[in-house]
């Protein structure tokens, strides 16, 4: 058969088909497969009928039509189906031969893999994919990594296919080495956990603390999809909320409150914890998400405690703005933490993030894009080794203008019991961060007290580490200072 595909895709679920498209539309012969078979045909015979895609009914028919460096793009699930398919096709390729995984996968399984399929003579491209369904169809945020002489061959078909911004740049560019790719992909999933959860407190607090309807509320969200927050989640919120049920009232309001989570956010916070950085916006939204899964037990504990009057006294129009600018301020703190994730991830892993190019793939086709991002992207351009994005002057200035009714929004919701961890955690982090002194001398010394772990004084040089023996019953030996 003659090798005419320009590129192959395994895995005709609806993210697989939809790059598919986007990529036919774009002018590229697209081979696929699928590993129950008919439903190549029904592909082929339906959605791809007419178009220059050519259904194979093996791994080998796939590799035999396509152009050499062959580019075969797996969209399987994440885990071992993967580890499968990269063993079916290493037979079937030839040395520089390129294989791609789509999926939601862990980065250490893609530095695995990068180096596991490097060893056999081929090239490896893990490559987050955002966007949902229809970013696939019509433009996708993409944001690979792997092996850097694969970019080469992939680059003209992943920035024909991806998101565009208005001046034309594709949302996509090479992000680094081995898992680098998924590793930004998982933090994009971590940071819209965070966003997620922040609209949701801002909802609660409106529903409950100011008594308004889905159609107020929509009106809200739809007006803060004109300024500053504007983005894709804020958009569909508004959208959500003026969504009515078959019966005509609000559909909201008939989903059950429990969340279901896929494990990027988790997979996030677990490596922030490896890392020691503290992306506590996201570690709460996540544990939000576990609460939220109690349903039963939330439920029978609602009968055991009594819930203070949720209503917010004073003018509703000012809370309303009160909780747009505590939501504002959350969010510089949730992209803060995590930029400082990636920027300790890039260090420990020995990968060269572009921070500003990040925000930049992050700005159109994906699940987080905003206009918040275009200003993250301006902060790495006025400094590119910008270290802590609240440092920046636009974050700052934005942070200070916000303060006040962050404090107000986040007291008051405390006091009229409703729940606001990622809002009330951010504020935390903000005061923690901007604090010369914090408590930890006293920690230090409770762990000197007990465990003779040793501390450092104010009055000497960092370094140097100090034993006391708090008790008069203790002896001088002390047990070492290492930290992980
Ligand atoms: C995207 C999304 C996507 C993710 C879903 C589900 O960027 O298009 O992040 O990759 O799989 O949002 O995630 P949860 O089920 O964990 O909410």
């Amino acid at each position: 058969m003659n090798a005419s595909a320009d590129i192959g895709l395994i895995g005709l679920a609806v993210m697989g088909e939809n790059l598919i498209l986007n990529m036919e539309g774009k002018g590229f012969t697209v081979a696929c497969y699928n590993r129950t078979v008919s439903k190549v045909d029904e592909f082929i015979n339906g959605r791809g009928k007419g178009k220059k895609i050519i259904g194979c009914h093996s791994i080998q028919e796939l590799a035999s039509v396509l152009k050499r460096p062959r580019i075969v793009m797996m969209m399987v699930k994440a885990g071992q189906p993967v580890d499968d398919l990269i063993e079916q096709l290493l037979p079937v390729l030839e040395d520089g031969d390129i294989i791609i995984d789509g999926g939601n996968s862990l980065f250490e399984d893609t530095i695995r893999r990068t180096k596991y399929v490097e060893s056999k003579g081929k090239l490896y491209i893990g490559t987050g994919v955002s966007g949902g369904e229809e970013g696939a169809l019509l433009g996708p945020s993409l944001m690979p990594g792997g092996s850097p002489a694969a970019w080469l061959h992939v680059k003209p078909i992943f920035q024909a296919i991806a998101a565009k911004l208005d001046d034309g740049t594709p949302c996509c560019d090479w992000v680094g080495e081995g898992g680098a790719g998924h590793y930004v992909k998982m933090t994009h999933n971590g940071i819209e956990y965070g966003d997620m959860q922040l609209i949701c407190e801002a909802y609660h607090i409106m529903k409950e603390g100011l008594s308004m309807t889905p159609d107020q509320m929509h009106q809200v969200f739809k007006e803060w999809n004109e300024g500053e927050l504007k983005s894709y989640l804020i958009e569909i919120t508004a959208d959500i909320l003026a969504k009515k049920d078959e019966d005509g009232q609000p559909l909201v309001d008939k989903i059950l409150d429990t969340a279901g989570q896929k494990g990027t956010g988790k997979w996030t916070v677990i490596s922030s914890q490896e890392l020691g950085i503290p992306i506590t916006l996201i570690a709460e939204a996540v544990y939000s998400r576990c609460v939220s899964a109690m349903k039963d037990q939330r439920v029978d504990a609602s009968r055991h405690f009594p819930r203070p009057d949720p209503r917010f006294p004073g003018n509703k129009q000012q809370w309303i703005q009160d909780i747009r600018n505590a939501l504002y301020a959350s969010k510089i703190i949730s992209y803060t933490q995590g930029y400082m994730l990636m920027r300790a991830a890039a260090q420990h892993y020995g990968w060269n993030l572009n921070y500003g190019g990040i925000a930049q793939i992050w700005r159109g086709g994906c699940i987080i894009r905003s206009v918040f991002l275009g200003q993250i992207k301006k902060a790495f351009d006025r400094k590119p080794d910008l270290s802590c994005l609240l440092l920046d002057s636009f974050f700052n200035k934005a942070v200070r203008r916000c303060v006040r009714s962050w404090r107000k929004v986040v007291s008051t919701a405390q006091r009229k019991g409703i729940p606001v961890p990622a809002l009330s955690t951010a504020l935390a982090f903000y005061d923690a961060y901007r604090s010369a002194w914090l408590p930890a001398n006293l920690l230090q010394a409770q762990r000197d007290y007990f465990g003779a772990h040793m501390y450092e004084r104010v009055d000497r040089p960092r370094g140097q580490f100090f034993h006391t023996n708090w008790t008069g019953r203790g002896g001088t030996t002390a047990s070492g200072t290492y930290t992980v």
